[in-house]
């Protein structure tokens, strides 16, 4: 495959769009082989579609590109969302892109830093609220039906249009349908996304089954793992979510009934996992593979290594983890977990002093 030729606009014939798209080139995204934690957990085929690669740095890219396009042509002035820190750097992206004022509600304390730096430096009138995720979303969705703004969460079906994309790419890139795709769960938007974009693919005919849908969430934050445990079709909201994967810190995801579906359907399981087993897979993937990606990226890929301990993942599958946003997008939780840089004076024998 060529990465050049990949993108969420290659796909337009099945995305709702008609007219111009608003885009920054988003999508087309690579596809790594993780090769030594693969090896560490007697998984040959293990694989990584790192979504930090998108232009604000995480797979809500593809989503807005298409949403903040049909808001567009849907004549809409303004756009708005909640968010755990990346919908609000992509949507401010995209908003200044097309040239649209948004408005972005996020939880006080609890966004990584270079996501509020997007949002601020994009344009976007970013408030802070002294309540968590889920409330946000209740008040942004009130502001959107009082007065007119554009809602752009992923309740919005024309941003999950644009994340269908993942499970495309990953079907040309793989070259085939992989056995399991392993995804990190907040809203849920996302999960549902690939699989109803991967149903469509079955459906025309091109792939003959789909990959076993495999949420993660964080043990501090698990409404849809508890609901598969108890095989519930409601979820139970947690009203207290936590997590040191913030962007998953979600107690009431608004895509959960779907995202049940997807897991059930095609025989996927849904897991979670310590903030400690999250932060080890970060500096794994970091230090053994290159890959820097934020904490609720490494979700995914933890959640693999917790069910291969569990017995529940066979040796022999093709995995593909989506690794959902980039490692810069949160340098607070690296500065607290690795030593500071070394300070010395300017000459070569403290330096080599240091280095002994
Ligand atoms: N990974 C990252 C890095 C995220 O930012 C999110 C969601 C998820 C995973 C989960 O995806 O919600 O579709 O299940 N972040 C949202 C936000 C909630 O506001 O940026 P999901």
């Amino acid at each position: 495959w060529n990465r050049r030729r990949l993108s969420v606009w290659r796909y337009r014939e099945i995305l709702p769009l008609r007219g111009e798209p608003v885009t920054l080139q988003e999508g087309g995204t690579p596809l790594y082989h993780l090769k030594k934690i693969g090896k560490d957990l007697g998984l040959p085929e293990l694989y990584a579609k790192h979504e930090g690669m998108n232009p604000t740095g995480s797979f809500k890219d593809r989503g807005m590109t298409v949403g903040v396009s049909m808001a567009l042509e849907l004549g809409m002035k303004s756009v708005a969302c909640a968010s755990t820190g990346n919908t609000s750097a992509s949507l401010a992206a995209y908003a200044a892109k097309a040239g649209v004022p948004c408005v972005v509600l996020l939880p006080a304390g609890k966004v990584a830093l270079g996501k509020v730096t997007q949002a601020l430096m994009h344009g976007a009138r970013v408030i802070s609220i002294r309540g968590n995720f889920d409330r946000a979303l209740e008040m942004v969705h009130e502001l959107c039906v009082s007065h007119g703004l554009y809602l752009l969460n992923s309740v919005n079906p024309y941003r999950l249009e644009g994340q269908k994309t993942i499970g495309f790419e990953v079907i040309d890139q793989v070259g085939g349908v992989p056995d399991r795709m392993v995804l990190p769960v907040g809203n849920a938007g996302n999960i549902s996304a690939v699989y109803k974009g991967l149903k469509e693919l079955e459906a025309l005919g091109f792939i003959d089954r789909l990959p076993m849908m495999t949420g993660i969430q964080a043990a501090g934050s698990q409404p849809v793992v508890r609901a598969i445990e108890q095989n519930l079709n409601v979820l139970i909201p947690e009203s207290n979510p936590e997590t040191v994967a913030t962007a998953i810190r979600i107690g009431a995801p608004v895509n959960a009934e779907k995202a049940l579906v997807a897991i059930r359907a095609t025989g996927g399981t849904a897991a979670a996992v310590t903030d400690e087993e999250i932060l080890a897979m970060q500096k794994d993937l970091a230090r053994k593979e290159g890959i820097g990606v934020e904490p609720a990226s490494a979700a995914s890929v933890a959640g693999v290594r917790r069910l291969v301990e569990q017995g529940l993942i066979d040796r022999d599958e093709r995995i593909v983890c989506v690794v959902t946003g980039h490692l810069l997008k949160d340098p607070e939780t690296v500065v607290r977990q690795c030593e500071p840089p070394v300070e010395i004076d300017a000459d070569i024998s403290s330096l080599l002093s240091v280095l002994r």
